[in-house]
C-alpha cells in the first residue's frame, strides 16, 4: 500500500492511473476504527483503487479544544488501512491543504443549519469545503460514508448529485459494539460509568423503532417513548422522526422516516440514528 503526505507526489500517483481504473475513496479523519474498515472493506469490492484519506479537518470543528484533542494514531490507522484493503493512504499536511480550503469556501445551506448544524454552526460548511477538495484531487468514481453521520451522508449525496454528478456516493450500515453503541472516535473519551451510560442511546433507537412497528406513528408519542428509555446521565439535544431527504421533523413517522438522536454524556457529545422500519 502506498502512503502520500504531499499533494504533488499524490496527485503524480493518480494522474498516472489508467482511464479505465476503478477508483473508491473513503474520506477519515483517522483515528480508524473497525467502522472504517468495514467502509473500506466494502469500498474496495467496487474499486480495483482504494484511497484512504486521513485529514483532520480544523473547520469543520466548531471547538479549538475539540481539535487540537482529536486522537492521532497515524501509524495505526495506516495498518487498519491496509488490513482492510486500501491501496493508497492520503494524508495531507495541514499546511498545504489549508490555504486551498480558505481560497474554496463552501456552504451546506439550510439543511446544514438543522440539528447538528445548530448546535455546531458552520460544522456541514467546513465538511462539504474539505470533502470537495478531496474529491477534486482524488477524483474518485465512489466515495463511501457512514450511514453513522446521517445528516453529513444526506448533505453531501443532495450536493454531490450536482456538484459532482459522475461520482456515485455510497453509503455503509453503521458498526456497532456489542451492545449497540455505534462506534465512534469519540467512545474511548468515555469513562466507564459514561460508556455503560451510553448504551441507552442504541437502547432508545430500537425503543422507538419497536414501538413503531406496534403501530404507533405520531412522532411526539414516539421521541417521548424514545426519551422515557435514555438514562439519566444523557444531557439530550434532539431524539426525533425526520423525513429521509429533507430531514424536517414530520408528525407522522411512515416506513421511510429515520430517528435521530444527539446526546452528551459525561462532556463526550454522541450522535446516533436508524431507520424507523429497518
Ligand atoms: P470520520 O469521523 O473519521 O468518519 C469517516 C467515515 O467513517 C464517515 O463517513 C463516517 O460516517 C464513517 N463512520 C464513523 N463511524 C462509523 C461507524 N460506527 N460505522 C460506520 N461508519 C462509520 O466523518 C468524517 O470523518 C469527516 O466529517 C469527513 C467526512 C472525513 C470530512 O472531514
Amino acid at each position: 500500500m502506498l502512503v502520500f503526505t504531499t499533494i504533488n507526489e499524490f496527485a503524480a500517483w493518480r494522474n498516472g492511473l489508467a482511464d479505465d481504473i476503478t477508483v473508491a475513496v473513503v474520506p477519515t479523519m483517522g483515528a480508524l476504527h473497525e467502522g472504517h474498515a468495514q467502509l473500506i472493506r466494502e469500498a474496495s469490492l467496487s474499486a480495483q483503487e482504494t484511497i484512504v484519506t486521513i485529514f483532520v479537518n480544523r473547520i469543520q470543528f466548531t471547538n479549538a479544544s475539540d481539535f487540537e484533542m482529536y486522537p492521532k494514531t497515524f501509524e495505526d490507522d495506516v495498518q487498519i488501512a491496509e488490513n482492510a484493503g486500501a491501496t493508497a493512504v492520503f494524508a495531507p499536511l495541514e499546511a498545504e491543504m489549508s490555504p486551498i480550503l480558505e481560497r474554496n469556501r463552501l456552504t451546506a445551506g439550510h439543511i446544514g443549519k438543522i440539528w447538528e448544524g445548530k448546535d455546531r454552526p458552520g460544522h456541514f460548511d467546513g465538511v462539504l469545503t474539505v470533502v470537495n477538495q478531496l474529491f477534486a484531487l482524488t477524483r474518485p468514481h465512489h466515495a463511501r460514508f457512514g450511514k453513522k453521520d446521517r445528516q453529513q451522508l444526506c448533505i453531501i449525496s443532495s450536493w454531490a448529485r450536482r456538484a459532482w454528478p459522475t461520482i456515485s456516493i455510497d453509503a455503509g450500515a453503521t458498526v456497532r459494539d456489542d451492545d449497540g453503541l455505534a462506534l465512534s472516535s469519540r467512545n474511548r473519551r468515555l469513562s466507564l460509568r459514561a460508556r455503560r451510560a451510553a448504551a441507552s442511546i442504541p437502547h432508545a433507537l430500537r425503543n422507538v423503532q419497536r414501538a413503531y412497528l406496534d403501530g404507533s406513528d405520531s412522532v411526539t408519542k414516539l421521541e417521548s417513548v424514545g426519551r422515557a428509555s435514555l438514562s439519566s446521565e444523557c444531557v439530550l439535544h434532539y431524539l426525533t422522526v425526520v423525513d429521509p431527504l429533507t430531514l424536517e421533523r414530520q408528525e407522522t413517522a411512515t416506513d421511510g422516516s429515520i430517528v435521530l438522536i444527539a446526546a452528551t454524556i459525561d462532556g463526550v457529545r454522541l450522535i446516533d440514528n436508524v431507520d424507523l422500519s429497518e
